[in-house]
């Protein structure tokens, strides 16, 4: 292999260049996106990022970040034919001292986010952000797609939780915003730019995170025929929600056909609510199908009925399974809602399948559409030019990617656009970091 010699930097148990190694590596989690790359480089020190970056950035090789491999977006694998090198940075895999009179921990960006609730939980902190993927993504991927997950109503996205980090550009020069000051107004905030970031301007090594102190919820499992409906049952709790998500029956009716419990309610939509607080019963006594979950084992079922669409649409996936991650104006969502379910009337369309974020505008759009793939295209513009129209964006939480660069304009302006491009050459002028992704080609 052409190019600079890597094993010098990491050893030649962390440069895989064989197949079957590299496969795991270049697939991403949907399936949808496979590439190919020179080597999967795997460092255990930001030295060692920083030697491999300077390196690659004088030949010229491109660079793709990768964490957990979880991200939805096509953003994590190299394009077929890229030459890439993947830099999994999962053995950046160190957690620092849950600081007792801040709740601040710095963490490497390789840390599983389960690792994270777990060193928090064990020192009687929580960790503010909690998605499905908890296993294998990884604190710097959830910073470099400033991930959402099912408690941004109470706590806010991941760039919310983050108080400094470390990253290394494309040059190899390294930046550190880990002052650990509470108060710090010296320029631009280069910590949030690469907050979303998505890999394109730097790749992180470390993150300080402010933790939160663990509350006590109320967890409410709910029946209603409408989004507005939905949207009622919830902002009762205004102020005081943990998580509010919904999901649309054939969601649900999938989960409980692939992992066996029962639908509770016989109602269009069921609606998940986390409330701190307390719950009296009058607030639910309007609701002719209401439960509060009276111990851990209903916790567990009623998130399973949430957490565990994605799987079951992908195992029972009857043609080409395609999600879209959208998010609109409270106001607008009862409509949006029938807006894209009414494409199930489209030829090639087999199952519109809408659950997500509720308080957040969030709807993850899943269509299974006939298996050649024709109407796929066609119908994510349709729906991403819908939501442009009613004022969303064309991804809520899980990043742009490959996915949706060519949809950008349809929530980004020419201006801004414009602007990304510049700070993008100016932090990577050799335009080897994850090309491609994010900003169209
Ligand atoms: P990867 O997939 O490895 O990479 C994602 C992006 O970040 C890529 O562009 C990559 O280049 C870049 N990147 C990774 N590590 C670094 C680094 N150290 N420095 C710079 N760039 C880096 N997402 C949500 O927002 N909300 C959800 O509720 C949610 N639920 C999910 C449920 C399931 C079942 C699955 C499979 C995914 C879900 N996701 C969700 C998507 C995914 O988990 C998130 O996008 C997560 O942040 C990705 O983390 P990762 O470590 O797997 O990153
Ligand atoms: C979720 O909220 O379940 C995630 O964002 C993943 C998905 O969209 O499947
Ligand atoms: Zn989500």
């Amino acid at each position: 292999m052409s190019g600079p010699d890597l094993t010098e930097i990491v050893g030649t148990d962390h440069v895989l260049t064989s197949p079957d190694l590299v496969a795991a590596y270049v697939t991403d989690w949907t399936g949808r996106y496979r590439g190919d790359a020179r080597a999967v480089v795997r460092p255990q020190t930001v030295d060692q990022v920083s030697s491999i970056l300077h390196a690659c950035n004088i030949a010229g090789i491109d660079v793709v970040p990768q964490g957990g491999n979880t991200g939805l977006v096509g953003g994590s694998v190299p394009a077929p034919g890229s030459g890439a090198v993947v830099l999994s940075l999962t053995r950046l895999n160190s957690m620092g001292p849950i600081d007792p009179a801040t709740g601040q921990v710095t963490v490497g960006a390789g840390v599983t986010l389960s690792a994270l609730h777990a060193h928090a939980h064990a020192a009687g902190w929580s960790f503010g952000v909690d998605l499905a993927a908890r296993d294998s993504a990884t604190i710097g991927g959830m910073v470099a797609t400033n991930a959402g997950g099912i408690h941004v109503v109470g706590n806010g996205m991941m760039r919310k939780q983050v108080l400094g980090l470390e990253a290394v550009l494309a040059t190899g020069e390294v930046i550190r915003s880990m002052s650990g000051l509470a108060k710090n107004n010296t320029g631009y905030d280069l910590t949030q730019l690469l907050c979303g970031s998505e890999g394109t301007l730097g790749v992180i090594t470390e993150v300080s995170l402010q933790l939160i102190r663990p509350r006590d919820t109320e967890l409410i499992l709910a029946g209603c025929d409408s989004v507005a409906a939905a949207l009622k049952i919830a902002s009762r709790f205004a102020g005081r929600l943990a998580a509010a998500e919904i999901m649309d029956r054939s969601g649900i009716e999938s989960v409980s056909r692939v992992i066996g419990i029962a639908v509770p309610f016989p109602t269009s939509f069921h609606v998940l609510v986390e409330v701190t607080g307390g719950v009296s019963a009058d607030s639910l006594e309007d609701l002719e199908h209401v439960t509060l979950a009276m111990d851990a084992r209903d916790r567990e079922n009623y998130w399973a009925l949430r957490e565990r669409i994605t799987e079951a649409m992908a195992a029972e996936g009857t043609g080409v399974s395609h999600k879209l991650d959208i998010s609109v104006p409270l106001a607008d969502l009862d409509t949006v809602y029938r807006e894209i379910t009414a494409y199930l009337d489209q030829p090639g369309v087999r199952d519109v399948v809408l659950f997500g974020h509720l308080m957040d505008g969030n709807f993850h759009v899943f269509f299974t559409t006939d298996a050649d793939g024709s109407v796929e295209q066609a119908l994510d513009t349709a729906v991403l030019e819908l939501v442009a129209v009613h004022g969303g964006s064309i991804s809520a939480e899980h990043g742009v990617g490959h996915m949706k660069a060519d949809h950008l304009h349809l929530s980004r302006s020419a201006a801004e656009i414009a602007s990304m491009r510049g700070i993008k050459a100016a932090l990577d002028p050799e335009g080897i970091l994850n090309p491609g992704v994010l900003l169209p080609k």
